[in-house]
């Protein structure tokens, strides 16, 4: 089904017939510009709890869906199709990068990312090479053919946050309290630094090529940024998430830049160069919206509401976009990804609501 049908109802609905995504009302949030209903994406969209998904990912693993241009096309189409969200995610994930310049490592059903030689040492680091367009041909023909398929409907971007992806690379994979990799971080700053510093490359070159394949936004997710004191997050992350935000800041797409946990840090994911802060749900969005500066706010809906009763769900929604209209701009999503047991019937009717609000 063409998914044009679905963005030309609600994007490209003007007087001027206009269909870029420039005039999508998720981009023109993320400026701070006036918007007829408030734009709604969720983290997570694509995958996990889509059957449509486990239909077509059946067999076929995760790195290997990632670096098939159909798939990942279908993929990312499908909550497009089934909810008329504002805007699509580019299916991948934060590791993708790093398997596409050689890091042996895997992505588990159910537990995540796994590394094979964790990195330790200064050689661990050096071992890494940096990413260039030729080690992810699949993710610039998946974008342009994405591009063509969304019509109006931007497609966001994205990469891992330097301290998220160096949790996997230094733990060896996911970790509830990031130990080792906090120990090196206090205890081995040369390597902490040097391998922020190539996360940070790869990050840059990674993003560029998606922006340069048609990628309208990006998102810098530092999921596990909240394990961090502000003192700490300042000194040993906030330059290399900086270099990150600051290499693509002249490429004219908007700069999303999200963590969880993150109430004590926003003022400093603002100042690593986002346009657009994301807010997990545990920091009210009318706390949030003073710290973040003159920007547009992203959130924050708590990803267990969907299993609440609808109407308990849809008033909570409505309290986040009361209180976004105080922001700059206001993109509305869930404070953390879309829970895999979540059922898209219940999405359908935020997402609704959210559009008739
Ligand atoms: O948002 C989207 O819908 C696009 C796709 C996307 C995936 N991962 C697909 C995926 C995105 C944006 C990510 C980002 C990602 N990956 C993050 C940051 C966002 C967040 O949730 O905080 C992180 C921390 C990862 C690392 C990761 N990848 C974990 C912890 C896991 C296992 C848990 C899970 O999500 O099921 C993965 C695997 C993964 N990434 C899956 C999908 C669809 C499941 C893989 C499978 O079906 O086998």
């Amino acid at each position: 089904m063409p998914v044009a049908d679905v963005h030309t109802r609600r994007e490209g609905c003007d007087d001027s017939g206009m269909t870029s995504p420039r005039d999508s009302a998720f981009l023109r949030a993320t400026r701070g510009e006036p918007v007829d209903h408030t734009p709604v994406w969720y983290m997570r969209q694509a995958g996990r709890s889509l059957p449509e998904y486990l239909k077509v990912r059946e067999g076929i693993g995760m790195l290997e869906s990632c670096m098939n241009p159909d798939l990942v096309t279908e993929i990312t189409l499908q909550p497009v199709r089934r909810y008329g969200v504002d805007a699509a995610i580019f299916f991948s994930d934060i590791v993708l990068p790093l398997k596409a310049v050689g890091v042996d490592l895997d992505i588990l059903p159910g537990v995540g990312p796994v590394v094979a030689h964790p990195v330790r040492t200064l050689a661990d680091v050096a071992a890494i090479p940096d990413l260039t367009p030729d080690h992810v041909p699949f993710t610039t023909a998946a974008i342009t053919a994405l591009v063509a398929e969304l019509g109006a409907t931007p497609l966001i971007g994205f990469a891992g946050a330097p301290f998220t992806v160096a949790s996997y690379l230094v733990e060896g994979g996911p970790s509830k309290d990031h130990a080792l990799t906090k120990a090196m971080m206090y205890g081995a700053p040369d390597v902490w630094d040097a391998l922020l510093r190539k996360i940070a490359t790869i990050d840059a070159a990674y993003l560029k090529v998606q922006i340069d394949a048609g990628a309208s936004a990006v998102q810098l997710f530092d999921s596990w940024a909240g394990a961090l004191t502000p003192d700490d997050y300042r000194r040993s992350v906030l330059p290399h998430s900086a270099s990150v935000l600051t290499a693509i800041a002249g490429l004219g797409v908007p700069r999303i830049h999200f963590g969880v946990g993150t109430g004590s840090l926003l003022p400093l994911l603002a100042e690593a160069g986002a346009d657009v802060v994301g807010v997990d749900w545990r920091t009210p969005l009318a706390d949030a919206i003073p710290r973040v500066g003159d920007r547009a706010v992203q959130g924050n809906l708590d990803p267990t509401l969907v299993f609440a009763p609808t109407e308990v769900m849809t008033a909570r929604a409505g309290e986040i976009i009361d209180a976004g209209r105080a922001a700059k701009g206001h993109v509305f999503n869930l404070g953390h990804g879309v829970l895999p047991s979540t059922d898209p019937d219940q999405l359908l009717r935020l997402t609704e609501f959210v559009h008739a609000y």
